[in-house]
């Protein structure tokens, strides 16, 4: 009986460490799959303007990275949906009562997670860290590996450990 019971207490704390190694093996950009509980995370920003790109986004925070910012921790993972919205004849955005833009539809979905020695793959210039990139479309299918174009983008956020707007985050959290 005692035998059994090593054994399984063994097993059980062999197979945790190689869940865990594997969740946190080193992902490149495009490995990333999209969580599928993602939507239940805690928000990060929501409801995001963006009438330059005629879009809202909304912008989720797996609990490990709320643990943290400037740097998150490793095990962060941020989703970000993209949706188009509504716009008249004139291809303007047609906006509510509040002067808010509305949704249409989800067109794409972007992630980004970190861990160690994730995202090394690329020229050092276009390195964000420790983040690897990813980028579904609205029907979760993946869009490639190819993340040069996030990365050129995210680079000059290094002050904020490459992520966008770290500050609006830190003060929504502050005042609840
Ligand atoms: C033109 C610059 C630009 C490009 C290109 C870009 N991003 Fe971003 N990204 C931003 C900005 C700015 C935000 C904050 C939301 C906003 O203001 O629209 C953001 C936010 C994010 C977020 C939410 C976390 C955060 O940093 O706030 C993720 C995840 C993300 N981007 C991933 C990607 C991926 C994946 C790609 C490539 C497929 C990409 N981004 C391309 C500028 C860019």
């Amino acid at each position: 009986m005692k035998t059994i019971m090593i054994s399984l207490m063994l097993c059980t704390a062999a197979s945790t460490v190689l869940a865990d190694s594997h969740a946190l093996a080193a992902k490149n950009d495009g490995e990333l799959a999209l969580p599928v509980d993602y939507a239940r995370w805690p928000v990060y920003l929501k409801n995001v303007q963006r009438p330059d790109l005629k879009q809202i986004r909304d912008i989720y925070l797996n609990p490990q990275g709320l643990k943290s910012s400037r740097p998150f921790p490793y095990g962060t993972m941020m989703v970000m949906e993209l949706h188009s919205v509504k716009t008249g004849a004139d291809g303007q955005p047609v906006l509510d009562a509040n002067g808010k833009l509305q949704k249409q539809g989800l067109s794409k979905i972007f992630v980004m997670g970190k861990g160690p020695g994730w995202g090394q793959a690329v020229a050092p210039e276009l390195r964000t860290g420790e983040w690897a990139y990813a980028a579904f479309d609205g029907s979760g299918k993946s869009l490639g590996k190819d993340a040069s174009s996030c990365r050129s983008c995210h680079v000059p956020m290094k002050d904020t450990d490459f992520v966008a707007r770290v500050a609006e985050y830190e003060s929504g959290r502050a005042t609840k």
